[in-house]
């Protein structure tokens, strides 16, 4: 009997362990750690979808089938005010009273696959700080946390991820001098850095990925104050790229007009695009909706408006939220569309002709009805687990 009770047991928590491993993207889930890795577990009230389905947190890796293109060639999820956090106090000590982008930390973020960091960065208590603030003066109350804590996060993640290249954006209200300067040396991301002067001033290609990774030039940083680019050899964003406009703005569907410092984005002179699709003020619950099949739609417009261009950065608000495949499913159709011309990344194959697709391109897992029952939810399993499942219905009138 005891015997019979523990194979029961091992039988049981085999079954469990199985489905703890193996949902996939739409499948019913209860908690986080039931999702396969890349996914988490949630709803999307905001479109109607109560029922928690693992869903994407964590784009795919767009060198790994193809490293020998030039960085204009890639897209990278990209996180609005990536510093601004949920729940985190300042480290003043106040209480912050401006709105929140993200979910988790930076580090969290670059583990799973976020390459763009949008940072607003501020002079404050001596020091460079990053404030989510008005009228280019940081507060207690709109300070999140000294500049060199996130940069930090950056250092060792790029220290533990030799191949992995990262772009920061600073919204740049920096005026002491070589403040910048000071505080990316202090951080030790120097020896990462990617010079202004290497990067292509009139429209033509970036160094190939895998160059910049031999070279150890693998940090780009720009910054929205053009004189920098001069006095401190930090690149000047739009001189390099052309943006959309941010905010409410940017999400009429069907337009796409350029953020107004950005020159109009058919500007071919700048080889790089950035889409932004995030509202004016971040909104954790409708997020889900926004990060799905309104972003696919402009990325798509955006793509004709930039004559033709995917992006290579892709910046949302809570990045994690989604209703299907979210930011990182926008990325990966970027990703496949500069890389190897297919509708994802996934299809891109080492040595393969440009666009000839001839795997059958990966949709999105089918989402069954909303009313479903906990038996359909099984015929959402695989048939492994329903090998458990029958190997436990033999065992139990046996016991
Ligand atoms: C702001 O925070 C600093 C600590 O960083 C503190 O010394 C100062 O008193 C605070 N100011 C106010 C007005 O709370
Ligand atoms: C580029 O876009 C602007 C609008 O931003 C438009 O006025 C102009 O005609 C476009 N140029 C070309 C060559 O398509
Ligand atoms: C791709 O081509 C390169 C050079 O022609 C070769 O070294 C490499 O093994 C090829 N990779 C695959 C996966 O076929």
């Amino acid at each position: 009997m005891e015997g019979i009770i523990s194979i029961a047991t091992i039988l049981i928590t085999a079954s469990l362990f199985t489905i703890a491993a193996a949902l996939k993207e739409g499948q019913t889930c209860v908690a986080n750690k039931f999702c396969d890795s890349g996914l988490h577990c949630e709803t999307c009230v905001a479109d109607g979808n109560t029922r928690p389905r693992c869903t994407r947190i964590r784009p795919s890796n767009p060198t790994s089938p193809v490293n020998n293109l030039p960085f204009n060639r890639y897209s990278w999820v990209t996180t609005h005010n990536a510093y601004a956090r949920m729940q985190v106090k300042s480290t003043t000590g106040s209480v912050i009273v401006s709105p929140r982008n993200q979910q988790d930390t930076v580090t969290d973020q670059l583990n799973n696959g976020i390459r763009g960091l949008m940072l607003d960065m501020y002079d404050f208590e001596n020091d460079i700080w990053l404030c989510h603030s008005f009228g280019g003066r940081c507060y207690n109350y709109t300070a999140f946390q000294p500049a060199i804590n996130v940069l930090k996060e950056v250092q060792t993640f790029m220290e533990a991820n030799p191949s992995e290249i990262v772009t920061i954006i600073i919204e740049d209200y920096v005026s002491s001098p070589n403040g910048l300067t000071k505080v990316f040396d202090a951080a030790g991301l120097r020896k990462y850095w990617f010079p202004a002067s290497r990067m292509p001033k009139n429209g033509g290609n970036w160094p190939i990925v895998d160059d910049m990774v031999q070279k150890n030039q693998r940090l780009l940083v720009f910054t929205s104050i053009a004189s920098k680019e001069a006095s401190e050899g930090i690149a000047y964003q739009w001189r390099y790229m052309v943006e959309n406009q941010y905010g409410d703005g940017g999400m009429k569907a069907g337009f796409c007009p350029n953020r107004v410092e950005s020159p109009s984005m058919n500007t071919t002179s700048r080889s790089l695009v950035l889409v932004n699709y995030f509202p004016t003020m971040p909104d954790l619950t409708k997020a889900c909706k926004h990060n799905s099949a309104p972003l696919i739609s402009m990325v798509n417009t955006c793509y004709k408006a930039a004559g033709k261009r995917w992006p290579n950065f892709i910046a949302v608000d809570f990045y994690k939220r989604s209703d299907g495949g979210g930011a990182p499913a926008a990325v990966d159709m970027a990703n496949g569309h500069l890389v190897c011309g297919c509708n994802s990344i996934t299809s891109c194959k080492a040595n393969m002709t440009f666009g000839s697709c001839d795997v059958p391109e990966p949709g999105i897992a089918p989402i069954p009805a909303a009313r479903d029952t906990s038996f359909a939810h099984f015929g959402s399993r695989s048939p492994h687990q329903w090998w458990w499942f029958g190997t436990v219905l033999l065992i139990l009138p046996w016991v």
